[in-house]
């Protein structure tokens, strides 16, 4: 191979022509709220957001992991702040987006699974799945639009959902409600939002291992089932988000909105 062929009398009278530009997957200038982030999923995002250059506000309810984790943060000469907040209290996390945003970017990454047979549900495990997996996320993507409306700026708002929001799954009938629902009000916001520059999507992982899934990975016939279901024949560990959760926050994505972006390993493939 030549390194160039300017002299080539072939390449025709147009060259060189224009190259597309490739778009930035950088966020600089760009303040990233991350809900969840004091653990798992929700913690590899807010890395991976500060690594991409956005200053990112950790959010969860542990003040002294979140303190220490900023401090971690600041350590490697990311920008971050801690924010401590219960996201199931939708009037109390409105307000503080009020006080502290707007926010260019959100990711709702706080969630619970409450998993048991269908026929066992109780309600206060519906009621704790939904207030925090569906309400909360729900008031707080509408906390976070509203800021980024009154103030004229576009954003990406991403909800962490699931493959689980796309399938059904063996003792999920209440965090598999959660997740499809969580599908919904993304597609809906969506079309509401789009004309704003404001793009709305989710993120759906596969079985991660995190504090949230122990106790998934402890059952052998749990496991036996999510080694069978995963095409890729392993399960996920956190930077196997951090990478999507940059696209979809980035100008990369510029174009893509309202839809899901799966990191299932294949699961629902078929
Ligand atoms: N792990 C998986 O396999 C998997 C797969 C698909 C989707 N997901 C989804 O990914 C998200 C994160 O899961 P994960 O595995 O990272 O779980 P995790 O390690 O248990 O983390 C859950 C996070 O949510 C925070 N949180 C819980 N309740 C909260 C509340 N009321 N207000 C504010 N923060 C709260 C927790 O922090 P504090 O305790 O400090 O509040 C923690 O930071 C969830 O939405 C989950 O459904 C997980």
């Amino acid at each position: 191979m030549t390194d160039s062929n300017a002299s080539d009398p072939a390449a025709g009278p147009g060259f060189p022509v224009e190259l597309p530009r490739p778009p930035s997957f950088r966020l600089e200038g760009r303040t990233a709220l991350v809900t969840g982030a004091s653990s798992g999923i929700g913690l590899g995002c807010a890395v991976a957001l500060a690594d991409a250059g956005a200053k990112v506000v950790l959010a969860a309810r542990r003040q002294s992991r979140l303190e220490a984790l900023v401090a971690t943060f600041r350590g490697r000469g990311w920008a971050a702040e801690a924010l401590a907040l219960d996201i199931a209290d939708v009037e109390a996390t409105a307000r503080a987006v009020t006080q502290y945003g707007p926010f260019d970017v959100l990711v709702n990454s706080a969630g619970l699974a409450r998993h048991g047979p269908a026929v066992d549900t109780a309600t206060a495990d519906f009621d704790a799945v939904m207030g925090l997996n569906l309400r909360g996320a729900y008031f707080l993507t509408q906390a976070v639009a509203r800021g980024l409306i009154a103030a004229g700026k576009p954003g990406s708002l991403i909800t962490v959902s699931s493959q689980m929001g796309h399938v059904g799954g063996i003792d999920r009938a209440v965090y598999c409600a959660s997740k499809f629902a969580v599908e919904g009000f993304t597609k809906a916001m969506a079309i509401e939002w789009g004309g704003y520059g404001i793009r709305v999507n989710t993120l759906c992982p596969t079985f991660i291992r995190t504090p949230l899934t122990e106790p998934t990975f402890k059952d052998p016939e749990r496991v036996r089932w999510i080694e069978e279901k995963i095409k890729l024949g392993r399960v996920g560990e956190v930077p196997d988000v951090m990478g999507s959760v940059v696209y979809l926050a980035s100008d990369a994505a510029a174009l893509v909105t309202g839809t899901a972006l799966m990191v299932d390993g294949g699961w629902t493939a078929d």
